[in-house]
């Protein structure tokens, strides 16, 4: 019998992702092994603070404080890093890039910000860089943007990409449960980043649609390039009022390309979604994302996108193509590291980003209030499609929603910095898209 090659893995950062991975390779490690025709020896773990109790046991001679230890460990074939962060982790997986070594990396916000870098050393080194924990937790969607969809141009991509705001959404929409409650609970069940804000304000989203709007596009889009916006100004007053209209609320990434203009849009915006959309009733922790090529057609990816045991589950899928690469030299990768950049592709000025809009303003209880506001809108040829008018629980305020016809970016936004100068409007006014998306 000929005996297995056996690799050496080491990781840096052993938290809720870190340790799930040790967790299930040591529980699988004889069906893993079998799978991928190899010996698998878990060597070492970094950790900034090696007094904290974690939940999984690893013997402390193998506890480092010392991340780059295990990065340039000549022992050491394959280094997962999963501290999250862009300044250690990036020095990190240059360190291990440099050596030749395979990098592993659940960390989207490193790639947003210096993917062009990571793949660059890459490259030059012989090293190689895996990343399908990065977006939608343990949806194989990277794997399936450049394997499975190689024939195709991408027209659009959209889809929830952040478990923690979906979580929270779904608990707001099912049991009104306030906000500041649903977010702590989010941070238990570790779906949440160590910098919440990342969730609920967009950025985490932003940083999954750079990653994809990169493999299917080639064209790094950093987030102050895009539309971001979050979910914290979002009541369960929009959830009723949005159902009564034949809508949920998703907070969505949404990538479009023109091939006519080579026009591409790349923005994270809460959207009422139909309620007749399959990703509307998608709920909890799960992430959906909708692919649309143009020799596929329109293809659904759902599953859970954050959590220790889902994202694990996509590391140690990375493990497997690290391993495959290792033993035959060479990957199953059709696109990616050298992901074609697309020379002619721009990005989407604001009044070519058409849709349409839900808009609540908090106002003056008052006669002439509802004229003001239709004026401002018809100043800037929005039109209004619906009202929809609910007592307000500040004293004398009333809340507005209005609905409008297919308008653009440029026109919403100066409505809206108008609206929000009105004497009769007492808040800033939230704005909503509205996903008229049939596939
Ligand atoms: P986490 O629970 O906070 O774990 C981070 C680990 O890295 C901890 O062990 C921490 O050490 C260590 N670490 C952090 N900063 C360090 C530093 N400056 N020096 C040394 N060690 C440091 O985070 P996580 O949830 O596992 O996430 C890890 C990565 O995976 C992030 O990039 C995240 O965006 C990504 N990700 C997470 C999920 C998820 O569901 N959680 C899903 C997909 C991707 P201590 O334990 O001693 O503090
Ligand atoms: N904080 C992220 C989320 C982790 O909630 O989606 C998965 O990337």
């Amino acid at each position: 019998m000929t005996s297995l090659p056996t690799y050496t893995i080491g990781i840096c950062g052993f938290g809720t992702v870190g340790q799930g991975v040790w967790k299930h390779l040591t529980r699988a490690r004889a069906t893993i092994e079998a799978r991928l025709g190899a010996k698998l020896v878990l060597a070492r773990a970094s950790v900034r603070d090696l007094k904290k109790v974690r939940g999984v046991k690893i013997p402390a001679a193998k506890l480092t404080a010392d991340p780059l230890a295990i990065a340039t460990d000549p022992k050491i074939d394959i280094v997962c890093e999963l501290m999250g962060g862009t300044g250690l982790a990036r020095e990190v997986t240059l360190a291990a890039l440099a050596r030749g070594k395979i990098v592993i990396s659940a960390n989207k916000a490193l790639i947003c910000a210096h993917g062009a870098e990571i793949f660059a050393t890459a490259r030059k080194h012989g090293g190689h860089f895996f990343f399908e924990a990065s977006v939608a937790g343990g949806i194989p969607l990277i794997k399936a943007l450049r394997e499975g969809l190689v024939a195709n141009r991408f027209t659009r991509i959209y889809g929830i990409l952040n478990g923690t705001c979906n979580y929270i959404l779904t608990q707001m929409e099912e049991h009104d449960a306030p906000y500041a409650t649903v977010l702590a609970d989010a941070k238990r069940l570790g779906y949440a980043e160590a910098d919440e804000s990342l969730d609920v304000d967009g950025w985490d989203t932003a940083h999954k649609a750079a990653v994809l709007a990169w493999l299917a596009h080639g064209m790094w889009v950093q987030p102050d390039r895009m539309i971001v916006e979050g979910i914290s100004r979002i009541t369960p007053a929009d959830f009723k009022t949005a159902a009564t209209l034949g809508y949920g609320i998703k907070l969505l990434a949404v990538i479009t390309r023109d091939h006519a203009t080579d026009e591409l849009s790349v923005r994270v915006q809460p959207t009422l979604l139909p309620e007749g959309n399959v990703l509307a009733n998608v709920s909890g922790v799960f992430n959906a994302v909708s692919v649309t090529g143009d020799v596929v057609g329109t293809t659904l990816y759902i599953g859970r996108g954050a959590g220790q045991d889902a994202t694990a589950s996509a590391v140690i899928s990375d493990i497997g193509d690290a391993v495959a690469l290792l033993r035959h030299g060479k990957g199953a990768h059709h696109m990616g590291d050298d992901a074609p950049l697309c020379s002619d592709c721009r990005l989407a000025p604001p009044e070519r980003i058409r849709g349409r809009y839900y808009v609540r303003l908090s106002v003056k209880d008052q006669p002439g209030v509802l004229a003001r506001v239709a004026s401002v809108m018809a100043k800037h040829h929005v039109s209004i499609a619906s009202v929809i008018q609910t007592p307000s629980e500040r004293a004398g305020a009333a809340s507005l929603v209005l609905t409008t016809h297919e308008s653009d970016e440029r026109a919403i936004r100066a409505t809206l910095k108008n609206l929000g100068g009105l004497a009769s409007v007492l808040e800033e006014p939230v704005l909503l898209r509205i996903g008229d998306f049939n596939d």
